[in-house]
């Protein structure tokens, strides 16, 4: 009763003083009026509340944020490793982006370096955790991502005295791309020259004549790797240049100093967080795949490769487990991403014959699909990235056919027949590689370079600490 009393007491006072405001309103107005105010009061201790609880959120995110960025900068940057990031003059990167209808005689590069190359948005899952996180990223533009990566890295050091690795950021494969119709030899290599003479002056070059430096080159090797032939330029042959490391999206296998070292080409999924991450690959492991396999490419022109690729365009159109997603002229939905990942995430196994060289981006949009690689070649992975790919058993993550089975009148063998060759292997056995492959995803894509600390050891961060057990072996 009591109880009853005391706070009965305050509302009818409260009643009264709206009351005698409001006269001429009627018998409801006040209860309203007194719901409203009720609704008022609520609404301002809501936004007390909400701006204490999140302002002491934020504060504790930004606590824990500093917290985890320092201790997982310690955990990657251990032993106190830290990057330079050379900030070279204009000519050798983004200068070069002015002109960038001319960067690739093939193709216009403007739609394509744009958002630090991860270019054009696309837009797909619009309404989920993995929105704006989708661009039609060019396949060659590695070197541009992994510099806007690096200018916002945690390993990044600004003192050259002090840092362990440096890093030179030349867009060399824009570069040589956009002088492949050059017919002066000299001077397709005149800024790879002007670099090399530019980093040999610096003290830093001195200390260890280069070995604590690397390169990132968005092309393949051989693109750089000119000696009398009349293609590409010799940045690759100059001896300064086989003193650091060169990452690039295909080594040269035969490369005897071992100074050049595989990174993935880009995807077009460009995460800022683990979380984004998580969602995507858990979406790939629920994928349903009614196909067995799947290719996608086109018939290539010139002997060698054109007799693997027509055998397994064949054996695909006459199998009711294949997937053909046919290339080349009349056939654009090869080159829409959606389409390829479609096609891809509905795929038990992915065929990834080599094209104009040994490796293929579509090996890591198989990858970013969930779906197992079958490799013709040794050199389209094995031979290509062993910072990123498992060491050990290959047959873990892909299946291997060798190019020479799939060749008619071969030493009188019969063609291996593909569809048969995986219908042998088993259902746990299949799950257990889809898994393998869908958990290497993180390490072979590459962040958002907004991302500040995006927490999922992406291709910039695997490769880093790669190099830094590297540079521990040059002592000092
Ligand atoms: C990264 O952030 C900067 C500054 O907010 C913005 O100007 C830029 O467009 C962003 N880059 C990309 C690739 O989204
Ligand atoms: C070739 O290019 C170099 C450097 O740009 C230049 O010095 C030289 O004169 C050119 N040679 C010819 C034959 O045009
Ligand atoms: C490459 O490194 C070696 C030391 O390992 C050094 O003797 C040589 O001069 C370096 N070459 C260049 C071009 O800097
Ligand atoms: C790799 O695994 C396959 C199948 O699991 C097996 O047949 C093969 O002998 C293994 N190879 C090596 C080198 O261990």
């Amino acid at each position: 009763m009591v109880v009853k009393k005391q706070s009965a007491a305050p509302r009818t006072e409260k009643e009264k003083y709206s009351k005698t405001k409001e006269t001429n309103y009627s018998f409801l107005k006040p209860q309203l009026r007194y719901a409203l105010l009720v609704c008022v009061l609520l609404f301002t201790w809501y936004g007390i509340l909400t701006c204490f609880l999140l302002c002491s959120k934020k504060l504790n995110v930004a606590e824990k944020y500093s917290k985890t960025s320092k201790s997982s900068a310690i955990s990657k940057c251990e032993g106190g490793m830290s990057v330079y990031v050379y900030d070279l003059p204009p000519e050798f990167n983004k200068g070069l982006l002015k002109d960038c209808s001319r960067l690739n005689v093939y193709t216009d590069m403007c739609p394509h370096v744009v958002n630090r190359g991860l270019g054009q948005p696309i837009s797909y899952m619009v309404a989920s955790a993995v929105a704006n996180t989708w661009f039609a990223t060019h396949q060659f533009i590695a070197e541009m991502i992994f510099h806007a990566r690096m200018e916002n890295h945690p390993c990044r050091t600004l003192d050259p005295v002090n840092a362990k690795l440096f890093y030179v950021p030349f867009y060399g494969g824009l570069d040589a791309s956009s002088k492949f119709h050059e017919a002066n030899l000299t001077a397709r290599n005149e800024l790879a020259v002007r670099l090399v003479d530019y980093l040999q002056s610096k003290p830093w070059w001195q200390r260890h004549h280069g070995k604590d430096h690397f390169l990132v080159l968005g092309r393949t090797a051989w693109d750089f790797l000119r000696r009398n032939g009349n293609f590409g330029n010799s940045l690759l042959t100059l001896p300064p240049v086989q003193n650091m490391s060169v990452l690039t999206v295909e080594r040269n296998p035969w490369d005897r100093l071992h100074y050049q070292h595989g990174i993935p080409y880009p995807t077009y999924f460009h995460p800022y967080t683990s979380f984004q991450m998580l969602t995507w690959q858990n979406k790939m492991r629920q994928s349903s795949r009614p196909h067995l396999f799947s290719f996608i490419g086109a018939p290539r022109k010139g002997v060698e490769k054109a007799a693997v690729r027509d055998e397994l365009i064949k054996q695909c159109s006459e199998s009711s487990r294949c997937k053909l997603l046919k290339c080349g002229k009349g056939h654009r939905k090869c080159h829409y991403p959606i389409e390829v990942l479609k096609v891809m995430s509905q795929s038990q196994f992915c065929l990834q014959a080599p094209g104009d060289s040994f490796t293929r981006r579509s090996v890591f949009d198989s990858v970013l699909a969930g779906c197992i690689p079958v490799f013709f070649s040794p050199h389209t992975v094995y031979t290509q990235y062993e910072w990123f790919f498992p060491a050990g058993n290959v047959s873990d993550y892909s299946v291997f056919i060798d190019d020479n089975d799939l060749k008619m009148g071969n030493g009188g063998k019969t063609v291996v027949n593909i569809e048969e060759e995986l219908l042998k292997i088993e259902k746990e056995k299949v799950e257990r590689m889809r898994s393998t492959v869908i958990n290497l995803m993180p390490r072979v894509t590459y962040a958002h370079p907004n991302a500040s600390y995006v927490g999922l050891h992406d291709a910039v961060d695997v490769a880093l600490q790669a190099l830094w057990v590297k540079r521990l072996k040059l002592n000092t």
